[in-house]
């Protein structure tokens, strides 16, 4: 069996896990002074959010050089030492790819024009209606030539042109150079974005809201030409062919069903159609039943599942700080990679809006410091001025919950170490309308999303596992809360 086939994969944001040098942002050497509590946790992997070289316009995902370290986070020495010891613990690596685009400070933009997707506006206007992600029109015009470049994110970040070979290539040798270092994956940013219509026709307006959250402006249209268009699958092939075994793990922002032609050359996909379920037990359930019925091209779940990362709003926010342990429960049962965002396992939560934020599309909040002390200002993150604030490190931190065994970090580490026992499959069990209730092989995980204790279904046995001790009682589940039980 591959070793992410139930892996938990740890993702790392490196500006806000742990400093080392005092300059208030994240580094490398801080990555590597804190994987014993990765490894603690019982994680199979760690996942970096990008540490290339940027402008920062994406914080990281608009990367100026592919086959570098950024020097806030450190050198390619640090990397490869880092490497080693994550090795040496048994912690598998991936790295964060961005095909889709690079920065525009790369060196490509100007020496490779033609590795970009350019055409001819209308007049003054763009060459189509395409809407950039983040709101505003996908294309912006190049002062000098007077043709407009197309960008599916910032202005700042140029669509490469996959139907352009000699960007293939280039791509693929990225792949090899982080591979030939030693990497075990990687998670591939923006996926369905990677080729679009070769005709640029105008994308039609949105008759029926799409599955998943989209910025407002973006949501008018039906993203028919402007994203995942049917020859993405050559693309992804190249990715394949360069990568060989390892592990690919593709952002694919669409619904369950969307994402199915992807898995023709990914081992999995992030499963979003759960992650932006509404907490409510008819939806959650459909969402699992969607996500889990993606098969990989072996046979095994082609879902990974993943309920927060940086770019949206972290559990407590979305779910209620009260539903924090049944969402672990949820997703630390099913079968498949799961994806556990740092901070998560301590029930980190957003933090404040500034005023002078650091990320255009308002996604700060998500991207606060790790909490490893209890201490106001600086959290253990750094003893310098950290980029960000904590958030409430005095409530929650990695120190804190580490020895208590009612914390949120006892809770991740006991279901981590359960998974692996809990058997192959997943079957979705018949139970009262307000839980959520799924079998796999010898166990029943059930779990309430609702405010009041609701019954458990028939075959529960004796809880194995409690979201908190006592929820289990006379045949009912609590309100908020989830376990996992023998099945009878
Ligand atoms: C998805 C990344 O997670 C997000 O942070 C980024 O803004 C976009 N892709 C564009 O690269």
């Amino acid at each position: 069996m591959s070793w992410w086939r139930d892996a938990v994969i740890y993702q790392v944001y490196p500006r806000s896990f742990k400093d080392s040098n005092a300059d208030g942002v994240g580094d490398l050497r801080g990555i590597e002074s804190g994987l014993d509590h990765i490894c603690e946790l019982g994680a199979d992997a760690l996942w970096m959010s990008p540490i290339y070289p940027s402008p920062l316009a994406d914080f990281g995902y608009d990367v100026a050089d592919y086959e570098d370290v950024d020097p806030a986070y450190g050198t390619l020495e640090d990397f490869d030492r880092l490497l080693a010891r994550a090795h040496s613990r048994g912690l598998r690596v991936l790295m964060d790819l961005v095909p889709c685009h690079t920065s525009i400070q790369h060196p490509w933009f100007t020496e490779h024009p033609d590795f970009y997707i350019w055409a001819d506006g209308q007049g003054d206007r763009p060459p189509n209606n395409w809407v950039a992600t983040f709101g505003g029109p996908a294309w912006t015009r190049d002062e000098r030539t007077g043709r407009w470049y197309l960008h599916s994110f910032y202005p700042e970040q140029p669509d490469l042109d996959w139907r352009n070979p000699a960007v293939v290539a280039a791509m693929q040798g990225v792949l090899r150079f982080w591979l030939d270092r030693g990497v075990d994956g990687f998670r591939i940013d923006a996926l369905d974005r990677l080729v679009k219509d070769a005709d640029l026709r105008d994308d039609p307006p949105a008759s029926a809201p799409f599955v998943l959250p989209l910025h407002e402006e973006h949501a008018r249209l039906e993203h028919l030409y402007s994203t995942n268009s049917p020859d993405i699958q050559e693309a992804i092939a190249a990715l394949r062919e360069a990568a060989g075994d390892a592990l690919l793990v593709g952002e694919v922002y669409l619904g369950a069903a969307g994402v199915a032609p992807y898995l023709q050359h990914l081992d999995v996909a992030f499963a979003f159609e759960l992650f932006h379920s509404p907490w409510e037990p008819a939806r959650l359930r459909e969402a699992i039943a969607a996500c889990a019925s993606l098969e990989a091209t072996d046979g095994g779940p082609g879902s990974a599942w993943v309920l927060s990362n940086h770019d949206f709003p972290r559990l407590p926010d979305r779910f209620g700080p009260e539903n924090v342990r049944a969402a672990a429960v949820l997703m630390l049962t099913l079968p498949g990679p799961c994806f556990v965002y740092q901070g998560d396992e301590i029930g980190q939560r957003n933090g404040p809006e500034s005023p002078n934020s650091h990320d255009r599309a308002g996604r700060d909040p998500y991207r606060h410091p790790l909490q490893w002390e209890p201490e106001p200002l600086r959290a253990g993150f750094t003893t310098g001025e950290p980029w960000l604030a904590p958030v409430d490190a005095e409530s929650r931190s990695v120190a804190a919950q580490r020895t208590d065994p009612g914390s949120v970090m006892s809770l991740y580490r006991d279901l981590i170490a359960l998974r692996p026992h809990l058997g192959g499959g997943l079957e979705m069990v018949d139970a009262d309308a307000g839980i959520v209730a799924f079998a796999r092989a010898e166990h029943l995980v059930v779990v309430n999303p609702t405010t009041r204790p609701r019954p458990l279904p028939p075959g529960a046995g004796e809880p194995v596992l409690e979201s908190e001790p006592g929820v289990v009682s006379d045949g009912w589940l609590a309100g908020h809360s989830g376990t996992v039980l023998a099945r009878t």
